[in-house]
């Protein structure tokens, strides 16, 4: 199945039905909007009471990397579509089925298994789009690490120090880190090591970038409801910070200036139209004056994005539902705002959470709680929202709403 030509009734034969493969926060939006638009989901992830399984119709626990399981979950539960939420999936299984007609895959197979590598993606961006990036060079052991940023490996300009370290299969900065000069290099690789995935050992190491700020720029591929063709629309840029490796806080709109704007769109346009299908995409870019570097792309809602559930009138994921099955799309802003993580501040299971009527209280700002079965001290467990006509504003709103939400044991 394209697109869908009218939607059934839920749990009835005629059901849309949609798979989700991860149901973490950002999964239970997505299942959210499609339930709202009379979709049947099925909720997947590797643990029980995951926030999605929260909300839909079916809910599944399976390891999705194992793509003995997820071929046998497919079958028995026969999605039209099946939408990719993580990276950690089988992603292989899922080209097969693709290509065997059982599935679509969101946006596409192919977009799932390329990003899922930092090699795939920046192969793609840098050497086939010519995408601006970072130096890079990917290594399998210390003594090509060391060579790449030092030396140069086969006649390429040495990465150099400072550089950072990412093992190829790894989010939320799992694994990665910054090295000032040789004497950090060795724990540097062995930290990499530690946390990666699967594919143990391989690395890409990185050049810094000396970034003004960053962004993520959602950029949707959805139908035109007139011609049918596949259009390309962006949302306003997402500012944010992250603190190693993870987001802690963003905003929406980041000022850009005109000719900056044009070239994030443009990298967009470019990555996304190679990853190819319809959905939402999160394109994260680094931005100095007038100067765009690509850095990576997720083919699915992106947790700085999390801001649109208060800033527009479509969030990202009900943006991303629509796209997926051919219908309008509009990216427009309604108020500028911002988001706060909130975190677990503990490791412990069914925690609480105190002062939830106090950060509420302040006019403009919403939370999300996302019913995690477990906390940890760094797990993002909510996050709080903010609207205000001015940007700054709604840092502060969002940042003392967030601060006001206690975790507790019980
Ligand atoms: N080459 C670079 N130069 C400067 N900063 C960088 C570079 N690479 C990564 N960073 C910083 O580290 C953050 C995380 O890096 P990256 O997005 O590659 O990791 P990730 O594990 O995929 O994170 P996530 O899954 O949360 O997006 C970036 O958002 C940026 O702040
Ligand atoms: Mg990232």
């Amino acid at each position: 199945m394209q697109f869908p030509e009218k939607i059934g009734t839920p749990l009835a034969a005629n059901a849309i039905k949609v798979m989700l493969l991860g149901s973490g926060e950002l999964g239970k939006e997505v299942i959210m909007a499609f339930q709202r638009l009379g979709v049947e989901v099925i909720a997947v992830d590797r643990y029980p009471n995951a926030p999605g399984h929260h909300v839909a119709h079916r809910f599944h626990v399976i390891d999705m990397t194992n793509a003995a399981q997820l071929k046998a979950l497919i079958a028995q539960e026969k999605p039209h579509i099946v939408v990719p939420e993580i990276e950690a999936i089988a992603t292989p299984a899922l080209k097969e089925l693709e290509a065997e007609g059982v599935v679509r895959v969101v946006p596409t197979a192919n977009a799932a298994w390329l990003t899922m590598n930092r090699e795939g993606i920046r192969r793609l961006a840098a050497e086939e789009l010519s995408l601006a990036c970072s130096h890079y060079a990917f290594a399998d052991d210390f003594e090509t690490l060391k060579k790449a940023v030092e030396i140069g490996l086969n006649g390429a300009a040495p990465v150099g120090y400072p550089c950072i370290i990412k093992p190829v299969m790894s989010s939320s900065g799992k694994g990665q880190s910054k090295v000032d000069g040789p004497h950090e290099l060795q724990a540097a690789w062995d930290y990499a090591g530690s946390a990666g995935r699967v594919n143990a050992g391989r690395v890409i190491v990185e050049s810094v970038i000396h970034f003004d700020y960053e962004i993520t720029l959602l950029t949707v591929r959805s139908r035109n409801p007139v011609n049918k063709a596949i259009e390309t629309s962006y949302c306003e840029p997402v500012g944010h910070i992250q603190v190693s490796g993870d987001y802690v806080e963003s905003w929406q709109p980041q000022a850009m200036s005109p000719k900056a704007l044009e070239a994030a769109k443009a990298m967009a346009d470019k990555v996304t139209t190679a990853l190819g299908g319809t959905g939402l995409f999160g394109v994260e870019m680094f931005v100095k004056g007038d100067v765009v570097w690509f850095s990576e792309v997720s083919p699915r809602p992106h947790d700085t994005g999390m801001v649109t559930m208060i800033t527009q009138w479509q969030n990202e994921f009900e943006l991303h539902a629509r796209a997926i099955l051919g219908l309008p799309t509009d990216t427009s802003l309604k108020s500028p705002g911002a988001s706060a993580v909130i975190y677990g501040g503990m490791d412990k299971q069914g925690i609480a959470f105190e002062g939830v009527a106090d950060a509420l209280a302040e006019p403009g700002t919403d939370l999300r709680l996302f019913g995690k079965p477990e906390s940890f001290l760094k797990r993002r467990m909510g996050v709080a929202l903010a609207r205000d006509p001015d940007v700054e504003q709604a840092r502060l709103k969002a940042k003392r709403a967030a601060a006001k939400v206690k975790p507790v044991a019980s």
